[in-house]
């Protein structure tokens, strides 16, 4: 049977599918924390500059690419540029599915545990919420057998296609996932002492602000709408061609935005109305509200929910990393849907036990560093920023950014394109990603 490309089954499918891969564990942990420790409402204003400068051209360009291609990253550039290498940058994403995906899932296992955890009981005012999660974590089972629930949910999605599989999923995880940051957002604002963390999230304090904190939004803003790696190109392969682009792009960097938002006003006020510290940075999730949940009225339940909607974004994000290589292997391989999601999933599997045992369980090193962090700075500091900035230079200089601007505007009805557009993807957006992209490896590598 020949495969049959399925589009989403309305513009608001596509949105929230999108806006799915998004908001992920970069929202509810990563960007919280990032605002926290860098300036609150100040970085909170240079953050969306940056979405608006750099995050949706991208956006935009990703998307129109793959409406026009209707094709897979790597199918996308073969269609868009014949016989040139620009495929690569395609195969470069593809990669890219694979590596994020194998940590990712590590990562949302722990979340699943840990919803099972804080609802069971486990984590008292007296526990040593550290050495919990450091035992969690150095375990070799557990994790594992998480990873592979992960997956196995993951590909039992992405497996029934875009129509009955993520577009189904999308349409109730996304309204679930608001309602639960609503809900811990009130729960949190409502304790006695939250104000104080209200203020520390979001005072505004400039004397934070410094060139590295331009750099950390920029980097954020990419990892945070899943640019960089076809992702948002697969999904809009999907939409119909007659759909507006530029309104379902903004619509998609308002609700990770907002989502983002949310989260920390979810978080800093229970953590100072509980006596805990805001700056531990990447310890927040696992580590301080476990402890923070515990010392609250109805934290068990509170707790479970945080987990919940940890897990639920992780999962809508795992759906585009997953789908990108599947796209792949039906478009230009003629693989069966089925098949391809299962040998995608298991590859994907494979790669992510050593990561996870590379956590404590085993001594794991590449380069001197655990195979977890290998696979995720690969990602961060090549993968994605490289992936990003050729797809803005093919847009801008190769596919032309005029012709982008056009087929965007083509069936926008409120929003179009300017001229702005162009001067952003042309010169703005690869020369802020050539300087993180540096900036990045120097202070990694040779600081
Ligand atoms: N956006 C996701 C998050 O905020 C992470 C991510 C980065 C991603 N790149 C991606 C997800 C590509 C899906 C596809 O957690």
């Amino acid at each position: 049977m020949k495969n049959i490309r399925e589009s989403w089954v309305s513009r608001l499918a596509f949105i929230m599918a999108a806006a799915g891969s998004a908001v992920g564990l970069g929202n509810i942990w990563r960007f919280p924390y990032i605002v926290g420790t860098n300036g609150g409402a100040a970085f909170v204003v240079i953050y969306v500059v940056i979405i608006f400068v750099i995050g949706y051209p991208i956006m935009t360009t990703e998307i129109t690419l793959g409406q026009k291609a209707q094709k897979n990253p790597i199918g996308t550039f073969k269609a868009l540029a014949p016989n040139t290498p620009w495929w690569l940058v395609g195969a470069l994403g593809v990669l890219a599915g694979v590596v994020i995906l194998s940590f990712y899932s590590v990562v949302a296992g722990w979340a699943m545990a840990y919803f099972f955890k804080t609802l069971s009981g486990e984590f008292t005012s007296q526990s040593d919420t550290l050495n919990i999660f450091l035992g969690h974590i150095g375990s070799a089972t557990p994790p594992l057998l998480w990873h592979a629930v992960f997956m196995a949910l993951t590909a039992g999605v992405v497996g029934l296609g875009i129509v009955k599989g993520i577009g189904q999923a999308v349409k109730y995880l996304m309204p679930a996932l608001f309602v639960l940051v609503v809900l811990l957002m009130l729960r949190a604002l409502t304790l006695d002492g939250a104000l104080e963390g209200v203020s520390f999230y979001l005072r505004p304090d400039f004397s934070q602000i410094r060139a590295q904190t331009f750099l950390d939004g920029i980097g954020q803003a990419f990892f945070s709408l899943s640019l960089g790696m076809g992702a948002i190109i697969t999904y809009g392969s999907y939409m119909r061609k007659d759909d507006d682009v530029p309104a379902s792009a903004a619509w998609v960097i308002g609700l990770d935005t907002g989502i983002a938002l949310l989260a920390g006003l979810a978080i800093f006020p229970a953590v100072f109305a509980l006596g805990f510290d805001p700056e531990v940075g990447a310890g927040l999730a696992f580590i301080t509200l476990p402890a923070v949940f515990a010392a609250m009225p109805l934290g068990n339940l509170f707790g479970a929910l945080f987990f919940l909607l940890l897990t639920i974004a992780a999962l809508t994000s795992a759906f585009s990393l997953l789908e990108v290589v599947v796209a792949w292997l039906i478009d230009e391989k003629g693989i069966h849907r089925l098949k391809a999601t299962l040998i995608t999933a298991s590859i994907i599997f494979l790669l992510g036990v050593p990561a996870s045992l590379s956590m404590g369980a085993v001594e794991l090193n590449l380069f001197g560093i655990p195979f977890f962090d290998v696979l995720d700075q690969l990602q961060e500091k090549f993968l994605l920023p490289i992936g990003a900035l050729l797809t803005s230079l093919f847009a801008g200089y190769v596919y032309k950014a005029h012709h982008v601007r056009t087929l965007a505007n083509e069936h926008a009805h409120t929003l179009k394109l300017g001229a702005w557009f162009e001067v952003l993807i042309r010169y703005i957006v690869p020369l802020a990603i050539v300087v993180i992209l540096i900036t990045g490896i120097y202070a990694t590598y040779f600081a």
